[in-house]
């Protein structure tokens, strides 16, 4: 177990680099399952959580071979149906293999996920979507188990919720049904249109892409492809409400502006710059930032996978906000350790009022889940003394190489043993 030992104090300055997105390079490679032969994806970050897709991808029969960030996946005619706890468990993400695996093999054995420390995270728009396109689907020994000897056919599916994970097993499954299916209320986040770039190159016809409402045509087969994942806008946000809260100046190369639009008019409210470039954008900031409101809501509105990091820097703003949790019931649970440092935070169900300090002080914490830990590291940096985060395996899952590129901007960290290992 490890954690990092960050010293507050430092301004960020100087530029990073934006990896491709977890939450794209996951589902891009559950698609490869969709065609025989080799498929290749480009801008894949060196995640934990990637490794243990590749783990999962394996067991089902591919061949997965990782060189830097070039993810190559060789997928053969035949591939098992059967995804099994142990891998499942450790990633909530390889849900997204039901839809692939139904629609290639007629069958999909994947364990329950169950919940995290977000919040529970249901299936059931998942199931009712696949049973729509006419798969014998339930819940049985703690596995979603589905059947489509037949094949699958196309059928119109209305979302109760526009679910991201719901959308893209839908969309995996419709790409080989007969006929046509329409998707309305369909998620519309940038990893939706990535998966959508990449089943069109395999072959899929998609019409809709970017909108609430997705129609596609069937298609007998898929072929594989090369494809280039999509820029992490949440990394990106990341190193936006670093540069904010810690008065510097980050040129973020390889973001999208354009995928961050509401995060953007946030940071400007708190007195930011903001420019946009060819390649990527700028932050920076001088002087104390303001207190900015935030409701977290599905692309376009603000998303919840920066809402701890706004937390921390209301923690430290000038006035009081009040932030709205939309997506999941527990993503307030950090803010006690954020308390720690002496963040002002009261919680009240789904809303957050945060009363800006002029200081924080650093203490020992630990993350339960990736977005948590960036939020209490952001805080660190700007907090008095030291800040142990403990269990940073947590943020390995989705920030490659955090404390290196922290370093490059001038920030104090280290990565270093943690004695009392807590590996929850
Ligand atoms: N939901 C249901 N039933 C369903 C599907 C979803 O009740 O059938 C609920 C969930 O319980 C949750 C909400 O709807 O409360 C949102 O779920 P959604 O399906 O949109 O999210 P997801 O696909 O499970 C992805 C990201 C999350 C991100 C959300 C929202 C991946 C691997 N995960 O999850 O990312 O927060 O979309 O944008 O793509 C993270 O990266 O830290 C993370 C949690």
């Amino acid at each position: 177990m490890e954690r990092f030992r960050v010293a507050g104090g430092s301004s960020l300055r100087g530029s990073v680099r934006v990896n491709g997105a977890k939450n794209s390079a996951l589902k891009l490679m559950a698609a490869a399952l969709l065609a025989e032969g080799r498929t290749i994806l480009h801008d894949v970050p060196a995640i934990t959580d990637v490794d243990y897709m590749a783990e999962l991808l394996r067991r089902l029969g591919a061949d997965v071979e990782r060189t830097g960030t070039v993810v190559t996946i060789d997928v053969p005619g035949e591939i098992g149906h059967a995804a099994p706890y142990e891998l499942v468990r450790r990633l909530r993400a390889s849900i997204c293999v039901l839809g692939p695996l139904l629609a290639r093999c007629g069958a999909a054995d994947v364990a329950l996920p169950g919940g995290d420390a977000i919040g529970s995270r249901g299936l059931d728009m998942h199931m009712a979507g696949l049973a729509k396109l006419g798969a014998d689907i339930g819940v049985e020994h703690g596995f979603v188990v589905a059947r489509a000897p037949g094949g699958l056919t196309g059928a119109t599916i209305l979302l109760d919720f526009p679910s991201v994970g719901a959308t893209e097993n839908i969309l995996m499954a419709a790409v080989l049904a007969q006929g046509t299916t329409t998707i309305d209320n369909a998620a519309r986040e940038p990893e939706i249109i990535d998966i959508c770039t990449m089943l069109t190159e395999m072959g899929a016809h998609i019409d809709g892409v970017g909108t609430s409402t997705l129609r596609v045509e069937g298609a007998d087969r898929m072929h594989p492809t090369e494809h280039t994942t999509v820029p992490d806008r949440i990394v990106t946000g990341t190193w936006g409400v670093a540069a904010v809260m810690t008065r510097g100046d980050i040129t973020i190369s390889n973001g999208r502006p354009e995928h961050l639009e509401i995060v953007l008019d946030t940071l400007t409210s708190a007195g930011a710059v903001v420019e946009s470039s060819a390649d990527g954008l700028r932050v920076a900031m001088s002087g104390r930032p303001r207190a900015v409101d935030v409701v977290t809501l599905p692309y376009p509105g603000f998303p919840t996978d920066l809402q701890p990091m706004i937390v921390a820097l209301d923690a430290v703003s000038e006035g009081t906000a009040m932030i709205t949790e939309n997506v999941y019931e527990a993503r307030f649970m950090f803010v006690n350790e954020l308390a720690r440092l002496g963040a002002d935070v009261r919680i009240d169900g789904h809303h957050a009022i945060v009363r800006g300090r002029s200081a924080l002080s650093g203490a020992p914490v630990v993350t339960t889940d990736i977005r948590a830990g960036a939020g209490l590291v952001l805080a660190g940096l700007v907090a008095d003394g030291e800040t142990l985060v403990s269990a940073v395996h947590h943020i390995d899952r989705g920030y490659p190489d955090l404390v290196g590129e922290l370093c490059s901007l001038g920030a104090d960290v280290v990565r270093e043993p943690d004695p009392d290992g807590f590996d929850d």
